[in-house]
């Protein structure tokens, strides 16, 4: 049984009295331990569809089911790192780590001492009584990726995390993600725009078509793990590169 399961899932937004169709009959699925990456242009919806997985907007058509219950609440059963990061500009760094824990009723003492031991993973030593405004883009990033991974929810949802990392960062960030991902069991699942990055870290990738969004194509990874940037010159890997590439350009042709 898939632990999220979108079906048929149309949602339109009214700006200015004009109707805007974000998601059109998208239907998707992550199973236990699966890692799933969604890519598509700008726009196309793939916000809005980590929203309603979330709980955070309700499909206008179609149902959404967590763990197989297509009515129960969704709002707070998966953890969710948002586009914007969402630092809370009134709390210190450690205060914005233990967010979730806090919100969630857990022991916050534990919650600080386990996000304090991962600070220095996070580039974030020094930095736990700063202010969000105090910190660097790619900081704040990485504030926000340890703060939804310290909710300890087996489904992570991830909307371009690692966007404003430099490459060094990114790939650390990277690995330590695949390495959260294979040692405490989570459901991934990931936004990206870097099509490299999606066959690197995926099980399976949904493939998006410009606004209003459908899924284009789903295409599954068969490539071993561990996989390492040697991966990027192989053929296999260029191959399921390429597949993505053509996708997104014939659909926004
Ligand atoms: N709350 C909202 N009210 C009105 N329109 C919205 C709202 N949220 C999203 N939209 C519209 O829905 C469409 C999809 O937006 P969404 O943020 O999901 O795209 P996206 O694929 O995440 O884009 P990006 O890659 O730029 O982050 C856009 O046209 C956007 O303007
Ligand atoms: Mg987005």
């Amino acid at each position: 049984m898939p632990i999220i399961r979108v079906e048929q899932v149309s949602k339109a937004f009214q700006v200015d009295g004009r109707v805007f169709y974000a998601l059109d009959r998208v239907s998707m699925e992550a199973r236990q331990r699966e890692f799933v990456s969604i890519v598509g242009p700008s726009g196309c919806g793939k916000s809005t569809l980590l929203n309603l997985v979330a709980g955070l907007l309700d499909p206008d058509d179609g149902e959404i089911a967590l763990q197989g219950d297509r009515s129960a609440p969704r709002l707070g059963r998966v953890g969710y790192m948002p586009q914007r990061d969402g630092l809370l500009p009134w709390r210190r760094l450690l205060d914005n780590l233990t967010l979730g824990p806090e919100i969630m009723g857990r022991d916050v003492a534990i919650a600080r001492e386990r996000a304090r031991s991962l600070l220095p993973l996070f580039g974030l030593e020094g930095f736990e009584r700063s202010y969000a405004h105090e910190l660097s883009g790619g900081m704040r990033q990485r504030a926000a990726l340890l703060r939804t991974l310290l909710c300890e929810q087996e489904v992570v949802l991830l909307d371009e995390p690692l966007g404003a990392l430099d490459a060094l960062t990114r790939r650390t960030m990277r690995d330590w993600l695949l390495d959260i991902w294979e040692r405490f069991e989570r459901t991934m699942v990931f936004v990206t725009h870097d099509v490299d990055e999606a066959v690197l870290l995926s099980d399976r990738i949904y493939v998006m078509s410009p606004r209003p969004g459908r899924i284009v194509s789903e295409i599954t990874v068969d490539l071993s793990r561990p996989r390492g940037e040697g991966l990027l010159g192989q053929p296999s890997f260029i191959s399921y590169r390429d597949e993505i590439l053509n996708t997104l350009r014939e659909s926004s042709a």
